[in-house]
C-alpha cells in the first residue's frame, strides 16, 4: 500500500507543478504522460530492473508489497490505479511489479475468476423454446457447461476438434487424446454455443484463447488410459444465462447412474458430417464387468478394461461418436433432478452405435483429486464445481 501511496504522492506533485497550465493537467488525466518525464523512469524490466520487475495485469500485483502474486486477491484492494505508475508499462491495465525472489522466468500468470460468473454448478436450464421435435437435439442453453474446442487457425473456419466442459469460467475439462499433441495457440474454445453453423442465437457465444494445456502425466497414447486434460483459458468467461459450470462427483452416491446424457456435435448416425445443433443422448451406466465382457466380443478375450474408464450405453444403441471426444457424460444428482454431475469424458468406443457395445468414458470420479491438485497449483479452488 505504501508504494502505491508514494507513487500517488509523486504524481500529485507532478500535477501540482503544472497547476498553472490547465491544458497540461487535463491532458495528463486521460492520456500518457508528457514526454519530458520519460527519461527519469526506466521502462519496466529493463536496465537495473532486468529480471527484477515486469509488467503484469494489475490484479497479479500485490499492492502492499508491489510483488507479483499468481494467486491474485480480487477483493478490490488491488484495483488498478492507472495514473500512479504511468510510465513503465505499455498497457494501462498493467503494473510494473517486482518478480518474487527465486522465481524462474518466464512466470506463468493465470487469469482471475470472474466473480460474477454463475457459481451454482450443474443446473440444466429448462428452456422455454423447444428446438425441434427431435428428442436428440438439445435446447438452446440447456447444457451451459458444454464447450466446443475449435481450430484457432485464421484460414479455416472454426473446425471442431473436440468437445469439452466448463468446470469454472477459466477451466475446460476434456480428453487427453484431443489435445495431447497441440499447443495452446492452435486451439480456442467456444462456450454458450448451440448451433455451430449459425451466429443468430438468442445470446451469442463467447470465444476464448487457451493459455495452458495440462495433460495427465500417465496418459497412455496406445491404450488411452488416463484420458483426461485441462485447458486454462486466457481470460475468464463472463456471466450470461447460456454459460455455466458442471459439478464433479465425489463418489458413486452423488448421482443416479440410470439418468445420464452425453452431449456433443459429433456426427449423427454414423454419417460423415457433424451435426449442427448440439445433440443429447440419454444413457445409463453399465458396470465395468459387463462392459468388459461386451468389449471382449470385439477385442478378444484377453481385453481388460482399465479402472480409469467407465461405460455407458443408450437404450436404442445410441452412442457418442467421432467428434464427440472430450465431451461430458453427465448424470443427474440423486437428490435433485435438476442438477447434473459430470461422471465421464467421451474417450473411445468400438464403432458408433454398434449393437449393445457400450461407449467407453474416462472415469471422472477417479480423477477428481488430480483435477483439484492441478487447479490448486494454479491458485484455483473447487468452489465452481462443487454444489
Ligand atoms: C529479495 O532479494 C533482494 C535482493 O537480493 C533482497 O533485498 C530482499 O530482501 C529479498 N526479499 C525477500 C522476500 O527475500
Ligand atoms: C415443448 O415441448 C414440450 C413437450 O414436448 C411441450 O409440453 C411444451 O409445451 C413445448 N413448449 C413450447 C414453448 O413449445
Ligand atoms: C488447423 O487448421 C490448419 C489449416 O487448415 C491446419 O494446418 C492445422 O493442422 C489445424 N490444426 C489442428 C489442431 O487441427
Ligand atoms: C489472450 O491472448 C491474446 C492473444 O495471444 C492476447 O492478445 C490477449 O492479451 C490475451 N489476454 C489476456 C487477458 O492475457
Ligand atoms: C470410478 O472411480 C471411482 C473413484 O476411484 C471408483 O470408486 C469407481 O468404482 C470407479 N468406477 C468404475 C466403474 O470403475
Ligand atoms: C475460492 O476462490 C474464490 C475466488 O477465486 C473465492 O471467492 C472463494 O472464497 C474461494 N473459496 C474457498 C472455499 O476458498
Amino acid at each position: 500500500m505504501r508504494i502505491i501511496l508514494i507513487a500517488t504522492l509523486i504524481s500529485l506533485a507532478f500535477a501540482n507543478e503544472r497547476r498553472d497550465d490547465d491544458f497540461f493537467s487535463n491532458f495528463e488525466e486521460v492520456t500518457s504522460p508528457p514526454p519530458e518525464s520519460l527519461g527519469a523512469v526506466p521502462k519496466c524490466g529493463e536496465e537495473e530492473q532486468k529480471d527484477k520487475f515486469m509488467c503484469v495485469p494489475y490484479f497479479n500485483c500485490d499492492p502492499s508489497s508491489n510483488t507479483i502474486v499468481d494467486n491474485p486477491i480480487v477483493d478490490g484492494s488491488n484495483t488498478i490505479r492507472p495514473r500512479t505508475r504511468p510510465f513503465e508499462c505499455d498497457h494501462y491495465l498493467q503494473i510494473c511489479c517486482r518478480i518474487p525472489n527465486g522465481t524462474t522466468l518466464p512466470l506463468e500468470l493465470v487469469p482471475t475468476i470472474n466473480l460474477d460468473f454463475q457459481l451454482e454448478c450443474g443446473i440444466k436450464k429448462s428452456e422455454t423454446v423447444n428446438s425441434s421435435e427431435n428428442s436428440h437435439e438439445a435446447n438452446f442453453g440447456e447444457f451451459p457447461w458444454m464447450v466446443a474446442i475449435l481450430n484457432s487457425s485464421k484460414e479455416t473456419d472454426s473446425i471442431l476438434i473436440c468437445g469439452g466442459s466448463l468446470i469454472s469460467p477459466v477451466v475446460v475439462l476434456t480428453a487427453a487424446h484431443c489435445v495431447r499433441d497441440l499447443k495452446p495457440q492452435e486451439i480456442k474454445i467456444r462456450a454458450g454455443e448451440w448451433n455451430i453453423q449459425t451466429i443468430n442465437e438468442k445470446i451469442s457465444h463467447q470465444e476464448k484463447e487457451v493459455s495452458k494445456i495440462i495433460v495427465h502425466k500417465y496418459h497412455l497414447r496406445s491404450t488411452l488410459y488416463n484420458d483426461i486434460a485441462l485447458l486454462i483459458l486466457n481470460s475468464s468467461l463472463s456471466k450470461v444465462e447460456n454459460i455455466g459450470s458442471i459439478c464433479l462427483p465425489s463418489s458413486r452416491e452423488d448421482y443416479d447412474p440410470t439418468d445420464c446424457f452425453v452431449t456433443g456435435w459429433g456426427n449423427v448416425h454414423g454419417q460423415e458430417y457433424f451435426s449442427n445443433i448440439l445433440k443429447k443422448i440419454p444413457l445409463s451406466l453399465v458396470s465395468n464387468n459387463d462392459c468388459q465382457n461386451a468389449l471382449r466380443t470385439k477385442l478378444g478375450n484377453e481385453f481388460i478394461l482399465d479402472h480409469s474408464f467407465i461405460c455407458a450405453e443408450g437404450e436404442s444403441g445410441a452412442d457418442a461418436c467421432s467428434g464427440d471426444g472430450g465431451g461430458p457424460l453427465i448424470c443427474s444428482d440423486s437428490s435433485n433432478r435438476n442438477r447434473f454431475y459430470q461422471v465421464g469424458i467421451v474417450s473411445w468406443g468400438v464403432g458408433c452405435e454398434e449393437d449393445l457395445i457400450p461407449g467407453v468414458y474416462t472415469n471422472v470420479t477417479e480423477f477428481k483429486n488430480w483435477i483439484e491438485v492441478k487447479l490448486r497449483e494454479l491458485g484455483y479452488n473447487s468452489t465452481t464445481f462443487t454444489p
